[in-house]
Order: structure tokens, then sequence, then C-alpha cells
């Protein structure tokens, strides 16, 4: 049995990738899926949100990558979300990621090789990148069966440069034939707003699959954040809340998850 690995990427910042992908990631975990969420930004996001603002994990993905630790090391297992565990990042990713760039023959497979004995461990492996189609990026599309596209909702430039993420998505697959793009989640939706009924209605000129369910625009994200949980532990009812426990079905569904991993 080994885990299907999902990635949420697009290379604009501020598209709600991390809060996604956390959030997924409790609400998978919810469902009874065994999860590793990998932080692959050098912001470290994602790593605040799932192990909290006040520390870091001792060992983390750069570590990892640059062959100085094992990756049974640095899995946390207890983190602020039950059910998911952690490879986190700090800013020295950032200076990896340009010294392997440097160093010629670097591989973007280092991660998918990595990733390998863990497999049988988890139900799914949850991949947050950063904000660029870059050396972490393909690293995280060559490990991936599955990647989805967070799409910022009534932004006037929330579709330009589509043609570049896809067309990035497409070379990750000469080097990852698994590599399924699972679709374009709308992101930050107010349907109230024109923009956001102009983003909903073109969106599938870009994307040939659209989740059904989108991620409204809600200040109960940020203040979740705030008080570092995830919307799910902030406040169940609410309607962000209910959405992504859509999102997340539609997501097992699309990525083909299965609830195999021993308790
Ligand atoms: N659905 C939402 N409604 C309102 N604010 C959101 C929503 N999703 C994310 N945000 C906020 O938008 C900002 C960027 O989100 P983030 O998930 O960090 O994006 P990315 O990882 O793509 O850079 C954060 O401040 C976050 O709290
Ligand atoms: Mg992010």
């Amino acid at each position: 049995m080994t885990a299907k690995t999902i990635a949420f990427s697009n290379h604009k910042g501020g598209v709600a990738k991390t809060s996604l992908s956390v959030n997924i990631a409790d609400a998978l975990a919810r469902d009874g899926y065994s999860v590793l969420f990998v932080d692959l930004d050098p912001q470290g996001n994602g790593t605040q949100l799932v192990y909290g603002y006040d520390e870091t994990p001792a060992i983390t993905v750069e570590q990892v990558l640059a062959g100085k630790e094992s990756i049974a090391a640095a899995i946390v297992d207890k983190t602020q979300i039950p059910g998911v565990s952690l490879i986190g990042a700090t800013l020295k990713l950032a200076r990896l990621e340009r010294d392997l760039q440097l160093t010629p023959f670097a591989s973007t497979s280092i991660l998918l090789t990595k990733l390998q004995s863990v497999r049988d461990v988890f139900d799914v492996i949850i991949l947050d990148t950063p904000p660029a189609l870059s050396f972490l990026t393909a690293n995280a599309l060559a490990a991936a069966d599955c990647v989805f596209v967070p799409v910022e909702s009534g932004s006037k430039l929330a579709l330009v440069g589509t043609d570049d993420m896809l067309e990035f998505v497409s070379q990750a697959k000469t080097v990852n034939p698994r590599l399924k793009l699972g679709g374009a989640v709308l992101t930050k939706h107010d349907g109230r707003k024109k923009l956001c009924k102009i983003t909903q209605a073109v969106i599938g000129d870009y994307f040939d699959t659209v989740l059904g369910h989108v991620l409204p625009q809600s200040a109960d994200i940020g203040k979740s954040q705030a008080v570092g949980q995830t919307v799910l532990q902030y406040d169940r009812e609410c309607t962000a809340s209910r959405e992504v426990v859509e999102i997340a079905r539609e997501i097992a569904t699309i990525a083909g998850l299965t609830k195999e991993a021993a308790e």
C-alpha cells in the first residue's frame, strides 16, 4: 500500500495554497486518513500553522533534502492537528534551494526518493509549495500523484499566467508520468462580487477540471490562523469549514485516496 501524494501549487502568492493545504490536511485526518504534511515553502507558513508559532521542529525538510538527516527523523507526529504529521521548513530551505540549483546534475527527484520510504506509513502526503515555478516546486511535482491549483477568485489577474503553470505541469509529467492535474480550486470566493462571478464563469476555459466546491472569502480563515487553529478547530459550523470538508472529499475522490495505513 502506498500513500497518494497531493501538491497544492500556483506560482502566485497569496492565493490560499497554504490555507487550503493545511485545512484540507485537517479535514482528511478527520475523515480518517493518515496524513503527512510536507512544507516546501521557505516562508514556513504551513509549518507554523501545523506546528505552532512559538517553535520550529528540530529537524526540517532542508536537512532531509541535503542528505544530512533521514526523513524519519524529520517527521513530527505530535502537531496542533490530530492525525496530521509534519515535515516542516525554515528559511534555510531558500539557501539550500539556491545551493542545489548551482550543483551540476541537481535532481528534481530528490524529494520523491526521500518520500519513498514513508509512503507505506501514510494514506496521503500533502505538499505545500512556494509561490514560484522553481526547483522546489519541480521537486514537489516530480513526487506528486496529483496537483491542485488554488485560484484566487475576484482578482483581476487570477488567471493570468495559468499557461505558465500548466506548461510547468506538462514538463513535470515528462519526468513523472504518474502526475495528474487534479483541477483548479476557486479560493477567497465571494459570490456577491462581480469580479468573483467573472472568475467563476471563465475558470473552466483554463482548466479541464474545476472543483464544484469553493473556498469562500471568510474572516474565519484569518481569525482561525491568528489563534493557531484550523478553521475546523475554530468553528466547525462556519461556511468555510463546511466547504473545506466538501473540497477535501472531492480531492479524496479525484486523487483516489484510500484508508489503509496501519493505526
Ligand atoms: N478563504 C479565505 N478568506 C479570507 N482570507 C483568506 C482565505 N484564504 C486565505 N486567506 C488569507 O490570505 C492570505 C494568503 O493566504 P495563504 O494561504 O498564505 O496563501 P499562499 O500560500 O498561496 O501564499 C493569508 O493572510 C490568509 O489568512
Ligand atoms: Mg503559502
